[in-house]
């Protein structure tokens, strides 16, 4: 049989690691999982409650760009977010951020176009653009930077800049100066932004901004998956200029119909839940602490400054240049998964790992118990 060369994309390498958890825990070891960048708490209960109560009503399609009612729900957010005053017609509701990047690529470029992201960053962006036969131009941004790029350094060439606040893996979040900075930059070259914004609720000491805050010419991509602990449910959303509302629609229509029904009904009634999302988010806090508080024993103290998400990045190249023998290994010998750093930057990803801290405050406890007591003896 033929197949394509866009076709070809690399393994998303994290998938890898939460495999060989399995497997040893198939054979009735006890894994702590820090590798899965997902919470371990359910859907609000105010949306289940809400889809339970739907479940006799048809849900068949709704229209390509989601219920209205969940595009104003949405923009209702801005207002309580950021204090943004958003039109609910600029809002794209989508099958998770991921059928928002598919939507946002496709009405922003042309086959061979290239798009620029700062490494490390978040695997996805570049294999979705290659398969989509765009180009992924990979920024190494430094860490001083917090692994956030720079505006002088958005490369010639590029048709569209895609930015992370706060990025996975690194957990850093871009502050209003450089949002302008960059998006400002950016318009001056020409260049599409596409802002990441899946993390926001998730922030441990100011709230995070949005780019809409400085800008409209720029797609805002957003979730229910991560604040919302909504994963599964594939849910997300897109704030577009209101000039390309129409083109996002005609792809929407016809690559996806429209959102999942059952879900833009769940999704609806989680807005209204932020009571229980800050209760996880108090959860995180305290993971995050601890995790800042041990993993310097362990011997993984050279972070960046987790601001936000669920992510601590840590750079290890005074341990190993194979950050997926030494995933391997801790493993084998702490049970505790972690992701080597090749996922997010092909180039310098030998040296880091990504640990995260999604799960429950026990788990987090024992995986870092694990982790010191297995680096002490290594
Ligand atoms: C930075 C970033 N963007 C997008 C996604 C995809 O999320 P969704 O579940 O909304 O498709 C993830 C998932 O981990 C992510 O980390």
């Amino acid at each position: 049989m033929r197949h394509s060369t866009r076709g070809q994309v690399d393994p998303f390498i994290v998938m890898d690691v939460m495999e060989a958890a399995q497997r040893a825990e198939a054979q009735g070891r006890h894994i702590i999982h820090m590798e899965v960048g997902q919470p371990g708490t359910p859907a609000p209960e105010g949306a289940r409650r809400a889809l339970a109560g739907a479940l006799d009503q048809p849900l068949g399609y709704t229209s390509a760009l989601g219920l209205p009612t969940l595009r104003q729900g949405i923009a209702d957010l801005y207002r309580r977010w950021y204090g943004v005053d958003l039109d609910p017609g600029r809002v794209v509701v989508t099958s998770g951020s991921s059928g928002a990047f598919l939507l946002a690529f496709s009405a922003l470029f042309d086959a061979g176009d290239k798009v620029a992201m700062g490494f490390p960053g978040y695997p996805s962006y570049r294999q979705i653009l290659k398969a989509m036969s765009l180009e992924p131009v990979g920024i190494q941004t430094r860490p001083e930077d917090r692994y956030q790029p720079r505006p002088t350094d958005i490369p010639d060439g590029v048709q569209g800049l895609i930015l992370a606040s706060p990025g996975n893996p690194s957990g850093t979040v871009l502050n209003v100066p450089e949002l302008r900075a960059l998006t400002d930059a950016a318009q001056a070259k020409g260049v599409a932004v596409i802002s990441d914004e899946i993390y926001h609720g998730l922030s441990y000491g100011d709230r995070c901004h949005s780019a809409l805050e400085v800008t409209d010419e720029v797609f805002v991509v957003n979730s229910f998956s991560k604040y919302f602990s909504m994963t599964g449910w594939r849910i997300g959303w897109m704030v577009v200029p209101p000039e390309q509302v129409r083109t996002v629609e005609r792809l929407a229509q016809n690559m996806f119909i429209c959102p999942p029904h059952a879900s833009q009904i769940a999704a609806l009634a989680a807005l209204d839940c932020a009571d229980e999302a800050e209760a996880n988010l108090a959860v995180y806090a305290e993971n995050r602490r601890l995790m800042l508080q041990e993993l310097p024993k362990a011997g993984f103290d050279r972070i960046a400054p987790p601001e936000g998400a669920f992510y601590i990045y840590a750079d290890v190249s005074h341990l190993t240049d194979d950050s997926v023998a030494l995933a391997a290994e801790i493993l084998e010998h702490a049970g505790v998964a972690v992701t080597p750093g090749l996922d997010f930057d092909p180039v310098r990803g030998g040296q880091t790992l990504r640990f995260s801290y999604a799960r429950a405050t026990a788990d987090i406890a024992e995986g870092l118990r694990r982790l010191t007591e297995y680096m002490a003896r290594r």
